[in-house]
């Protein structure tokens, strides 16, 4: 969800005033992609190198979180959306994580789509973790070695109950991973929009899958076969 400041800097304003436009387009995304019938919607809310923005801008960051989190669960209802986390969710400050915990008790009955929302993540964060718990099991006995596979793995990553993204959609000109899902990504579709992410909407949303559907995946196959 990239663009924020940018968008508030062409209006003259604090970035924070970005970021909370980035909630409108959050909402709208939403709910597009719940009446589509998409399953899960990831959206990377707050990266592990976002703690090195001034204070005041992580700090309003936080407190948006919990405002919008507090406020939404009724739309999230609405809507039948599921809310879940991924990241290094314990390190958030006290009151987030709290409205977290909340959002995702209140919607967990919720069964249209999971809206996952990566906290305080990064996917170098997630890889390394995955492999000192499995260093640990191994230690341990609980786990033989020698049977680690990609399956195995995957099992220690904080998205071990999602299926790998399709399509990732990344907004504001920046053509770039940033650390996010990086074992997931293999083989989603990349999309990259100039349109800044305040400014994200149904359409440009239908405009992504559009492109989408116009993408061969042959994971790793050719053509022929998969004609
Ligand atoms: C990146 O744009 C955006 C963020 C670091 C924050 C995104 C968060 C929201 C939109 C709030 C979402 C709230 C919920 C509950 C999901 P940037 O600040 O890096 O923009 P720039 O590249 O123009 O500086």
């Amino acid at each position: 969800m990239d663009g924020n400041g940018r968008w508030a800097k062409q209006q003259g304003m604090a970035r924070v005033f970005g970021h909370r436009n980035g909630v409108k387009a959050v909402r709208e995304t939403a709910e597009a992609s719940a009446e589509l019938g998409i399953e899960y919607l990831t959206l990377f809310a707050f990266s592990t190198e976002n703690w090195n923005r001034p204070a005041m801008e992580v700090n309003a960051l936080m407190k948006l979180l919990v405002d919008t989190l507090s406020k939404e669960v009724e739309t999230l209802n609405e809507n039948d959306i599921r809310l879940e986390a991924i990241g290094d969710l314990d390190k958030l400050p006290a009151k987030s994580h709290k409205a977290l915990l909340k959002g995702i008790e209140d919607t967990k009955t919720n069964s249209r789509m999971t809206m996952i929302l990566a906290l305080n993540y990064s996917a170098r964060w997630e890889i390394v973790e995955a492999a000192r718990k499995m260093a640990i099991e191994v230690k341990e006995g609980k786990l033989d070695a020698r049977q680690i596979e990609d399956k195995t793995f995957e099992n220690y990553l904080t998205t071990k109950n999602y299926p790998d993204p399709e399509l990732m959609i990344r907004t504001s000109g920046e053509q770039r991973i940033s650390n996010y899902l990086l074992w997931q990504l293999a083989y989603t579709e990349l999309y990259f929009t100039d349109v800044l992410w305040p400014d994200f909407r149904k359409q440009h949303l239908y405009e992504a899958l559009i492109d989408f559907q116009s993408r061969e995946r042959r994971f790793g196959k050719t053509s022929e076969q998969l004609a």
